[in-house]
């Protein structure tokens, strides 16, 4: 369950975002929302198709920029910390996770997994150090040399679970991570994003339609009208 005694990780305050439709009319898909999310917390984000989740899942993780309101990362003002610094925080602190894969087919399992630590930088020997680990980790450590193509569809959102926690993230976003896979193996995939939890010492804000994997969460959060909802079983830090 969710404790209020761990640290405040990344907060949104009265975030709002609009966007102009080709017509020129304005949707508003976000209306001063707030939301805290503290360290070690499992919230799951809830609603109908085109309640802006995967709109608020970017803007949470810097790759989006809200029209108005502040996201702060372990207290810093994502607007104020100039561009490189938010660049370091979305490749170093942020894990992603989508629904569809973005693995990169003429690369293998293992390539896949390093890419993240070698953008950053890293000696590739502990790049591929790290990589092996985590494919490990995600139970695929007899197909690290296959290439996307080469995986079943389960596969290939452990290699892109394994991936985002490449550069040791404290913070894992996904946006419906299962909503691609049938219900056996996004059962699979529900528990091993868990276990990652508790391996890798994990916050997650998981975006998903599924009720088994919202079920898991400590919280429950609904967007709907532009504004977060507690689901009213012990939400205890919604703003
Ligand atoms: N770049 C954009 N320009 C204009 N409108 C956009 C843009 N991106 C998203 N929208 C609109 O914002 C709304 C929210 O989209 P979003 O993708 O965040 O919804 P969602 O809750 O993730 O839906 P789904 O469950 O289907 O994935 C939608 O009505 C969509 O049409
Ligand atoms: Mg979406």
């Amino acid at each position: 369950m969710s404790d209020t005694s761990e640290p405040l990780l990344l907060s949104g305050l009265e975030l709002g975002k609009i966007f102009r439709g080709g017509d020129g009319s304005e949707v508003v898909v976000l209306d001063q929302l707030s939301i805290d999310i503290m360290r070690h917390e499992v919230i799951a984000i809830v609603g109908s198709s085109g309640t802006g989740k995967s709109t608020l899942l970017q803007i949470l993780g810097g790759l989006d920029r809200p029209t108005n309101g502040t996201i702060s990362f372990e207290g810093e003002s994502l607007e104020e910390i100039g561009s490189e610094n938010l660049a370091r925080i979305r490749n170093q602190q942020i894990g992603f996770v989508f629904q569809f894969h973005h693995l990169l087919k003429d690369f293998s399992a293992l390539e896949n997994v390093m890419m993240p630590k070698i953008i950053g930088g890293c000696p590739p020997a502990l790049a591929e150090d790290r990589a092996r680990l985590l494919l490990g980790q995600v139970g695929l450590r007899d197909r690290i040399k296959h290439r996307p193509s080469e995986l079943s569809g389960g596969e290939q959102q452990r290699v892109a679970v394994a991936r985002a926690l490449c550069n040791e993230p404290k913070l894992l976003l996904a946006d419906e991570p299962s909503g691609n896979l049938d219900s056996q193996t996004s059962d699979e995939l529900h528990h091993l994003l868990f276990r990652m939890r508790d391996i890798c010492d994990l916050t997650m804000v998981i975006v998903t339609h599924s009720k088994q994997l919202a079920g898991m969460a400590d919280r429950i959060l609904e967007l709907r009208n532009g504004k977060l909802w507690a689901d009213g079983r012990g939400a205890t830090s919604v703003r």
